[in-house]
């Protein structure tokens, strides 16, 4: 079985993300490798629609190499990220008896990992936390060990810094998403060739019909490059203080969508496809970007079946209001992630916000 690791260099806290199809038969071995020892208990967590696919497998790889493996299943989607659902995992975690050498493993997409992460995170102050992502989406939140879970006044308020172990990622579970997450997952790994990597990119184009296909190969390299881009930010700015922030293109956009649709009606991908693009045409209008760097954003999106529209019903001017509030905004002040040409970007830190609004009002329609 073809596999291939690559690391998070973050001193003693570094890690590999091993990824491959059909890795989770060999979880057990793995986790050992990673210095997991089986003589304290796991947790897996997982939620209702991985469960029944790959929970049992995942268990038998596990207990196979000695291990004990509790497991506990949530709903799915983000109403799970929530105060209650935290409280009940550590319960579960308390009650299986896990103790300080015990890890915890999230077993799906993003909303497991950062719930489960940040159990980890702070059960008995912090123990050993295990990423076996399931989403194509998840190739993003399971780097970089940012874990959250949300307040009913806001998404990911309440959360930490928690690096893990190990990210074992079996891309053969990426068969069974719906496409529509499957396109979300896209616009990640799209966003870090947009934000790193022009050639990466231009590999994106020429392959889209099979990696939208998921041909075993090019989906592995897409994962990984992905992966790679992500890596490399994280290990030059753990804790967001500055380059970091760069991941974020399409995100303020985006999130204020996600804020005002209430979580529903577009997910996170969508939102920031949609974002993305607004992000070039500002970067365009305010003559920061090279021309056709919209025009070639928007097609890559649609390649990988993304929306590029404004949201309807959508106000412009609440969707300003809310990105003022994004965790970026300084004093007030409007900072965004814009591209200056395919494959490079930049943080500005006081964008014109008239401007701003007149392109989302000509988006609109309005
Ligand atoms: N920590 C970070 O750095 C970071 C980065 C990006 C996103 N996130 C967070 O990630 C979350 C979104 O993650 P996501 O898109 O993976 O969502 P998700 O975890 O909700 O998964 C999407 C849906 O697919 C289902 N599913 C998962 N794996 C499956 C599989 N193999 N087959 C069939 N169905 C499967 C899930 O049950 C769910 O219904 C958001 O909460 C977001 O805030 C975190
Ligand atoms: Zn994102």
């Amino acid at each position: 079985m073809k596999k291939e690791t690559l690391t998070v260099e973050l001193g003693e806290r570094s890690y590999p993300i091993i990824i491959g199809d059909g890795l989770l038969q060999q979880a057990g071995p793995l986790l050992r490798e990673a210095g997991l020892a089986p003589a304290s208990k796991l947790l897996v967590v997982t939620d209702e629609n991985v469960a029944p696919r790959y929970l049992q497998p995942l268990k038998a790889a596990l207990e196979a190499a000695g291990y004990a493996v509790h497991s506990f299943v949530i709903g799915p989607g983000e109403q799970s990220k929530s105060l209650a659902v935290y409280e009940a995992v550590m319960t579960e975690a308390i009650s299986a008896g896990l103790d300080r050498k015990s890890a915890i493993l999230a077993l799906g997409g993003g909303v497991v990992g950062d719930l489960a992460g940040f159990v980890a995170a702070t059960y008995m102050r912090g123990i050993a936390f295990v990423q076996v992502p399931t989403t194509l989406l998840a190739h993003d939140s399971s780097v970089g060990g940012k874990v959250a879970i949300n307040h009913p006044l806001g998404k990911n308020l309440i959360g930490a810094f928690h690096q893990p172990r190990l990210v074992l990622y079996d891309t053969s579970a990426i068969r069974t998403l719906p496409e529509r997450e499957r396109a979300a997952g896209f616009a990640e790994v799209l966003k870090h060739g947009l934000i790193a990597d022009e050639s990466f990119v231009s590999w994106l184009e020429a392959n889209a019909e099979k990696l939208w296909q998921l041909d075993s190969e090019l989906l592995s390299k897409a994962i990984c490059r992905g992966c790679e881009v992500k890596a490399s930010i994280v290990s030059a700015d753990e804790t967001e203080q500055n380059q970091r922030a760069l991941l974020n293109l399409g995100h303020t956009f985006g999130h204020a969508f996600e804020a005002l649709c209430e979580y529903s009606r577009l997910n996170h991908g969508e939102a920031i496809s949609i974002g993305m693009c607004l992000a070039a045409k500002v970067a365009e209008r305010i003559g920061v970007a090279q021309d056709g760097v919209y025009e070639r954003t928007r097609q890559l999106l649609r390649q990988y079946q993304l929306p590029t529209e404004w949201p309807h019903a959508l106000d412009p001017k609440d969707v300003l209001e809310v990105m003022k509030r994004d965790k970026k905004a300084v004093g007030g002040k409007l900072a965004l992630v814009l591209p200056r040409a395919i494959g490079t970007v930049e943080l500005f830190a006081r964008v014109d916000e008239e401007l701003v609004l007149t392109v989302m009002k000509e988006e609109a329609g309005a």
